[in-house]
């Protein structure tokens, strides 16, 4: 592990996609795992909440619709449950052995959905993840675009909404302003990068961004 600038360790080769719903992070994740392959690196492409199979199963409880909602503490614990298993599963194995990660999704979900979204202590999101997380991506790639435009194109794609994203407008505004707020607060860790543009042109830009980061780290 390196990185000096943040509580928690970093690793450069650890990279996440971040943003709100349809604002196209799993369309750039498959871009940049291209990028990366073509230069002959092992990538592991994963997403959250999921990435081993009982954190998919716990996946598979936060987003279904068809029981009673959890609790916005039970959404936290759960989501820190399956990041848990995740990171000691997955994540630090394939760093350890030199692959680049990239995930789709990571703990900065976490403080824009259940602190910013619900409005959960973001002392008690910083709490769990330094106990259970223990580290940070080096590079996390915000992909921002307004919430009716993100909205629209996740109604074009899925034929039902799961449970999160059938919360309302108002939701997804302070979900937006909190990741906004983090990247503004963390320049080191996040590029911005506007995600209303065409898909072709985001991923390229983000595949820009990843290889310059790659060049330096
Ligand atoms: N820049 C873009 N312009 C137009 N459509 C896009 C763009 N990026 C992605 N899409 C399309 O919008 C939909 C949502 O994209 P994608 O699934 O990559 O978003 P996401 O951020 O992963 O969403 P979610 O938060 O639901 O996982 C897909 O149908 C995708 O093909
Ligand atoms: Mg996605």
């Amino acid at each position: 592990m390196s990185g000096t600038t943040n509580a928690l360790p970093s690793h450069p080769r650890f990279v996440s996609l971040e943003g709100g719903e349809g604002a196209g992070k799993t369309t750039v994740l498959d871009a940049l795992r291209a990028a990366l392959r073509e230069g002959g690196d092992e990538v592991v492409s994963t997403r959250e909440p999921g990435g081993t199979p009982l954190a998919e199963m716990i996946r598979g409880l936060l987003l279904d619709p068809s029981h009673e909602p959890p609790s916005a503490d039970a959404e936290l614990l759960l989501m820190f449950a399956a990041r848990a298993q995740h990171v000691r599963e997955t994540i630090l194995p394939a760093l350890e052995r030199g692959a680049w990660v990239l995930c789709d999704r990571f703990t900065d979900s976490s403080y824009a959905y259940q602190g910013g979204g619900r409005g959960l202590d973001v002392a008690w999101i910083a709490e769990l993840e330094r106990r259970v997380v223990g580290l940070q991506p080096g590079l996390t790639l915000l992909l921002d675009v307004d919430v009716a435009r993100g909205r629209e194109r996740v109604r074009g794609r899925d034929l039902a909404p799961d449970r999160i994203e059938s919360e309302r407008d108002e939701f997804f505004e302070r979900v937006r302003a909190t990741y906004r707020a983090r990247a503004a607060a963390q320049p080191q860790r996040f590029r911005v990068i506007d995600a209303s543009r065409p898909a072709a042109e985001v991923a390229a830009e983000a595949v820009r961004q990843l290889q310059a980061w790659r060049a330096g780290a």
